[in-house]
């Protein structure tokens, strides 16, 4: 069979075959504890399901507009205004199936072949891929002082003349770091300077720790007018746990949301919507589930980090938000696949290699399931990896016995 080039040089989506692999072994009755999982495990909200319903229950659900109907639109509008201190124009949104879909039209729509764009390393796992979608070449920056926290002068450096853009995702994941203000600052000054475009990948902007405050793009920009190259991603998949409704939006200049249109009215169409009016909903509806899954996380945050700290050999940065925590392994296993493919087999516990985001040795480890899950999950990696645990361990009325070093 011959497949195109650009097929060739694409990858499964690791968190997605993980997630397949989980409900196999499940299906085996195997006693498997998730940590691998990218999705807040909390109800959709309720003016979701009844948005949802009560277009189900009209009997019409017909074509619309490819950037999305104008009732999503105004809540995307409204909510821009509330959480950016912006008033854009409809002309200035697009909705697409899930902030994925927004990054890859927006950019299809700004990329060459051959052009780059650079984000920081550890980065989400689609990035690379979805540039090489495009025909174009992925650059990522791995910090130098070998943080999570990337400098301007990181990016700068790898900066030429076939760099087209430049993405950030903070908070980040997979490691959970919330860039600083001064930087945010910074990579705005610099991408409007050298004329690059700028995707901010919010999609986590309201899931932070310890007092932290989303940090507002539009306010360090310069240029706001219809030149502006920033782009805004964000949508409802994690913060209103909507992950299985696939609705994101980007907000840009109007010219950039037109041609973004063209290539999604070809592709799809745009959104069901029937889940463009459940995403309403949620947007224009009750907020507390908003704070409520915030403060859950960050106590699963903060119980995850104390499981981590207790075990020696692991490094541990606290994340400052998403639910998401990348943990150095390397003292026990440099490959971070082997060490994941051991875990599986050995506990059924199911982690994300840290080479799928760009950092040999290290997991991520979710901490949106259940307090149970992290603990027992932490606690059977603890069993499987330290040489000096007890020889066996019970899941349940399951035994194991240890019969590697
Ligand atoms: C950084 C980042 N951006 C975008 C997405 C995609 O979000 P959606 O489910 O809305 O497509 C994810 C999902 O894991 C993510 O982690």
């Amino acid at each position: 069979m011959s497949l195109s080039q650009i097929a060739r040089s694409i990858k499964a989506s690791p968190t997605l075959a993980l997630n397949e692999k989980a409900a196999i072994l499940r299906e085996k009755g195997d006693p498997v504890i998730h940590l691998g999982g990218g999705e807040p495990k909390s109800r959709a909200p309720m003016d979701a399901i009844m948005a949802a319903v009560g277009a189900l229950n009209s009997g019409e659900i017909r074509y619309a507009p490819a950037d999305g109907i104008p009732e999503l639109k105004k809540a995307i509008i409204r909510y821009t205004e509330e959480f950016y201190n912006r008033k854009v124009m409809p002309e200035n949104v697009i909705a697409s199936g899930g902030a994925k879909q927004a990054l890859m039209v927006a950019l299809q729509a700004i990329l060459n072949p051959q052009e780059e764009v650079i984000f920081p390393s550890p980065y989400w796992v689609s990035y690379p891929d979805m540039v090489r979608l495009c025909g174009a070449i992925p650059v990522p920056v791995k910090p130098e002082d070998g943080t999570f926290y990337p400098r301007l002068k990181d990016i700068e450096d790898r900066v030429g003349s076939y760099t087209k853009a430049v993405i950030i995702n903070s908070p980040n994941n997979p490691s959970g770091a919330m860039y600083s203000e001064e930087f945010i600052a910074d990579i705005i000054e610099f991408c409007e300077k050298r004329d690059l475009y700028l995707i901010m990948d919010d999609i986590y902007h309201r899931l932070t720790f310890d007092g932290k405050k989303l940090i507002n793009s539009y306010k360090f920009a310069k240029n706001l007018s219809e030149t502006s190259k920033l782009i805004i991603i964000n949508g409802v998949s994690k913060v209103y746990a909507m992950t299985g409704f696939r609705i994101g939006w980007a907000i840009a200049n109007t010219k950039l949301i037109e041609a973004m249109t063209n290539i999604q009215g070809h592709q799809t169409s745009g959104p069901s919507v029937l889940l463009q009016k459940a995403a309403a909903g949620a947007l224009n509806g009750i907020q507390s589930p908003i704070e409520s899954l915030r403060l859950t996380l960050e106590n699963n945050r903060n119980i995850m980090i104390d499981c981590l700290r207790s075990f020696e050999g692991v490094k541990v940065t606290k994340p400052d938000g998403t639910f998401y925590c990348f943990a150095d392994f390397s003292a026990y296993e440099k490959s971070s696949q082997k060490l994941s493919n051991f875990l599986i087999d050995k506990v059924q516990v199911l982690t994300v290699p840290g080479a799928e985001f760009g950092w040999e040795g290290y997991l991520r480890l979710s901490y949106c399931g259940t307090i149970k899950d992290i603990t027992e999950g932490i606690e059977r990696m603890k069993w499987a990896l330290d040489p000096n645990s007890p020889n066996e361990l019970y899941i349940g009325d399951r035994k194991l016995v240890r019969d590697w070093t």
